[in-house]
């Protein structure tokens, strides 16, 4: 097993370089190391010319009768797309761009400041790698990536890096109000009362991830982050105009065009799991690019592996009918989470682990 074993000393090497793909990209490759490289697509994938639904909020919380639009909007997309795009949300364009614009200066601060975040320890509340499923994957994604537990506890200020520090806890201030909104707007569009979702805490915890896709002189050969369906209940995405996010829809690729202003929301796999398929999680990925760096902002809303969160979730029963039985066992967060990190970015569905 010559071949496995370069390989693992490589990801090692690579590992404890502490310096990510920024620090490979800007060592001037010309050619990416051999982990990088994914395996060619099993199914002949095209791009399919349409969008995903942009839906204005304007009015949702004021006028009953565009509430109701707006609830239909949700419902449709969420059961065919499992992505829309949202406008007039609440979240200035102003502070969108000054959190893009953190991460970013975190990503291309002084290397030896960024190696005091680099960690594999997921138990602490920042932590800065590249690829959290290095050892797990087929292939490694053209990525780095920070991720910062923001609730149901949030670090201390000076546990941030000071380039995004500020801008985190703002940003963090207005997702937690959309969150909320969202949760309710999703609550109706499922048929149940307003404040459903978050009486059970769907919003109760919250993760920021922030990526930072370097400019890959091989995009073609590999990937910015392999196809997967989100871990959480709900995902507000903030990216900006490089472009490179796709959704799978009927088995072919979908692009998410930057639209500046807008916020993607997508359905994670525990809203599905809990409304039973009414809503649906979708994979999507992103491709490397050779003219970025891109960088992106995931809010995940999910208590992720916090320990003292162990309420059970499994199918709502105001939703299980004879003809719709449970089509999923309960589970707690963290145990989902234990088997999707466990599993890594391999393409199938975490969910079907979890299946009656
Ligand atoms: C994710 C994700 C997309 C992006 O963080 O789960 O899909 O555009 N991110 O970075
Ligand atoms: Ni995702």
């Amino acid at each position: 097993m010559a071949t496995a074993y370069d390989r693992t000393r490589e990801l090692k090497a690579f590992d404890e370089t502490k310096s990510g793909v920024k620090g490979l990209a800007d060592t001037g490759v010309t050619k990416i190391p051999q982990f990088f490289i994914q395996p060619p697509e099993q199914d002949d994938l095209t791009l399919l010319p349409i969008e995903i639904p942009v839906i204005d909020l304007t009015g949702v919380e004021t006028d009953a009768a565009v509430r109701g639009e707006v609830v239909k909007k949700f419902k449709s997309a969420s059961e065919t797309f499992g992505f829309f795009q949202v406008l007039n949300h609440g979240i200035s364009t102003e502070v969108l761009d000054e959190m893009l614009e953190g991460v970013r200066q975190f990503n291309e601060a002084d290397m030896e400041l960024k190696k005091n975040y680099y960690t594999r320890d997921v138990s602490k509340k920042v932590v800065f790698n590249s690829n959290f499923d290095l050892y797990q994957a087929l292939a490694a994604n053209w990525r780095d990536t920070m991720f910062i537990t923001m609730a149901p506890e949030s670090p201390m200020p000076d546990e941030l890096p000071a380039e995004c520090r500020d801008i985190t806890f703002k940003y963090v201030h207005y997702i937690k109000q959309l969150g909320i909104t969202l949760f309710e707007l999703l609550s109706e569009a499922i048929g149940l009362k307003r404040s459903f979702l978050t009486d059970i805490e769907c919003n109760k915890g919250l993760s920021v991830l922030s990526h930072y896709y370097p400019p890959c002189p091989e995009p073609h050969l590999t990937v910015g982050t392999s196809k997967h369906a989100d871990s959480d209940f709900l995902t507000v995405l903030l990216q900006d105009s490089i472009g490179g996010l796709q959704v799978l829809y009927e088995n072919r690729w979908i692009d998410v065009l930057p639209l500046h202003g807008a916020l993607v929301i997508n359905i994670g796999d525990l809203l599905q799991l809990i409304s039973n398929e009414k809503l649906i999680s979708v994979q999507h990925r992103v491709l490397a690019n050779s003219t970025g760096p891109r960088v992106s902002v995931a809010c995940f809303f999910s208590t992720h592996l916090n320990p003292t969160c162990n309420r059970l979730y499994g199918p709502i029963k105001e939703l299980i009918t004879e003809d719709n039985p449970p089509r999923y066992k309960e589970t707690t967060v963290r145990d989902f989470i234990l088997h999707f990190n466990g599993k890594g970015l391999d393409g199938r569905s975490a969910l079907d682990y979890f299946r009656v």
